[in-house]
């Protein structure tokens, strides 16, 4: 890593990654950003919005706009993605040059129970389970460039936190004794 400045979580939607952000804020005291709400702040329009106006390409090249600001942010931060955001070779460089990337992951089960009835995430409108079964095999081995993965299934948030803490410690153990 050449830089842990950083704290990016990446995963499929209803992994955890906006929970987890705020968590581990409070725990380590960074701020915590989440590019799908920076989205919504620097454009003015809902992700939803965003989707039946622009389209998936359209969102798409705000999201990367909206990511690079945000990794180089001047200051340690937790940065939580959209479950997209990781499409783009672009954006996984720009998150593996930035900081630690952690991949929260969960069943299709725990996933499909975390995000029915939700109307703000427009990949998943219609049948639920088909939506989330397909994307998650169009998506396979999207999230594994990842620097650690913590399966968020069956964990409480306190214990991913922890993990994440622990990673976060060894990484800049790493980074500290390469500079001596
Ligand atoms: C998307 C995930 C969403 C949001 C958009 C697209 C995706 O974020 O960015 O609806 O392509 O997986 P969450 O992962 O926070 O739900």
């Amino acid at each position: 890593m050449s830089n842990c400045s950083k704290i990016i979580l990446i995963g499929f939607m209803g992994t955890g990654k906006s929970s987890v952000a705020e968590a581990l804020s409070e725990a380590l005291q960074l701020p915590n950003v989440d590019v799908d709400k920076e989205i919504v702040t620097l454009d003015g329009r809902s992700i939803p919005d965003i989707f039946v106006q622009d389209g998936e390409d359209g969102f798409r090249t705000i999201e990367t706009k909206v990511l690079k600001q945000l990794l180089s942010l001047p200051y340690p931060a937790i940065i939580a993605t959209g479950g997209g955001a990781v499409l783009k070779s672009e954006n996984r460089e720009l998150m593996l040059a930035s900081g630690l990337v952690i991949q929260l992951s969960a069943s299709p089960d725990v996933i499909i129970s975390r995000v029915s009835n939700d109307r703000g995430r427009p990949l998943l409108q219609g049948d639920v389970a088909e939506r989330v079964h397909t994307l998650m095999q169009t998506r396979a081995s999207a999230y594994d460039f990842a620097h650690q993965t913590i399966d968020t299934s069956d964990q409480s948030i306190s214990q991913i936190v922890n993990d994440i803490a622990k990673a976060w410690h060894h990484a800049i153990q790493d980074r500290l004794e390469r500079e001596i």
